[in-house]
């Protein structure tokens, strides 16, 4: 009878170990990581597997690209997407404790997304998913070149933020800052000066500020606005901030126009009064 029992429950064993198969762990919510960090996205069965039987596929549910492949008993970087050659380490060393898990290095923003690990030993296979929700960043750029301007004209001094906050959340000013001139800040234009007709030559683009667009627009630019801009970017504890110099270029064809004419109008009268004296002259000798 025993000897029985032993017999059952032996085979309860074998039945639960084989054929009712392996159940695939991963994390227990969703992974914030640092922008140009490194994360482990973890991956694991309870009871070791069999290590040369095992493969091992890490893909992404959105676009299908193999992060890294196991398999008889290798990594294969061959067939791994490029962009994840030198970033996606997997433990090889870890597999006989049935821990599949992957340290993802130098995170980039696109790497935001659902991962998969699917672990398939003898006619088996399991997977579980594994969320990055979110890659923390907070990056703001300006202009690379500045930005020239004639007298007169309208420029806009470009600000854009990339970051995981919402730009709603987001706190940003403008400055002039050689003078320190305070122009924009929490949704306020300010003028740099106290005349009331310069009250609305700053403009902010409000409908682009969910897109991270904090640019800024300088209506009429006059030689005195020439100088360094900067925008100021506060968000979830950190700031950030970028420049952009405007550099003016004084007359615009306009005033080249003007000044030709005016040049060539002075130089006809200069003409005809020499005539004129000449002939003049001429007539009393
Ligand atoms: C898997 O291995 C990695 C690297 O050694 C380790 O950081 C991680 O905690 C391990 N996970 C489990 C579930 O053992
Ligand atoms: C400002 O941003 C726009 C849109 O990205 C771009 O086309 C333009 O060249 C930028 N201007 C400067 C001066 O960088
Ligand atoms: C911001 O929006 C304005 C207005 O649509 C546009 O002129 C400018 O190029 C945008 N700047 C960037 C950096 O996208
Ligand atoms: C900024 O002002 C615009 C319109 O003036 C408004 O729609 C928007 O909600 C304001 N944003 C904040 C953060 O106060």
């Amino acid at each position: 009878m025993m000897h029985f029992l032993h017999c059952v429950l032996m085979l309860i064993f074998v039945i639960s170990d084989d054929t009712l198969g392996f159940s695939v762990r991963g994390p227990s919510g969703p992974l914030v990581v640092p922008l140009g960090g490194s994360v482990i996205l973890p991956c694991y069965v309870e009871r070791p597997l069999a290590a040369e039987k095992v493969k091992v596929v890490w893909k992404r549910t959105d676009s299908e690209a193999l992060v890294h492949l196991y398999q008889d008993g290798e990594s294969r970087p061959e067939a791994q997407q490029q962009e994840y050659h030198d970033r996606a380490y997997f433990f090889t060393d870890q597999i006989q404790h049935g821990n599949f898990s992957l340290r993802l290095e130098n995170v980039r923003a696109e790497d935001k997304g659902v991962y998969r690990c699917k672990v398939y030993s003898q006619q088996l296979a399991d997977k579980t998913l594994v969320e990055i929700k979110d890659v923390e960043r907070l990056l703001v750029s300006g202009s690379d070149e500045s930005v020239s301007a004639y007298d007169g004209e309208d420029v806009t001094l470009n600000c854009s933020v990339d970051s995981h906050i919402k730009p709603e959340d987001m706190e940003v000013s403008w400055k002039k800052r050689d003078e320190d001139i305070l122009l924009f800040q929490n949704n306020e234009t300010f003028s740099d000066s106290s005349d009331e007709r310069d009250r609305d030559r700053v403009e902010f683009f409000t409908a682009e500020i969910p897109k991270g667009n904090f640019s800024l627009r300088l209506k009429s630019v006059r030689t005195e606005d020439k100088g360094v801009y900067m925008c100021l970017v506060f968000a979830g504890g950190l700031s950030v901030n970028t420049t952009v110099v405007l550099v003016q270029l004084g007359f615009s064809w306009l005033h080249i126009t003007a000044l030709i004419l005016c040049i060539v109008a002075s130089g006809c009268a200069l003409l005809s009064w020499l005539v004129y004296s000449r002939t003049g002259n001429q007539g009393v000798i």
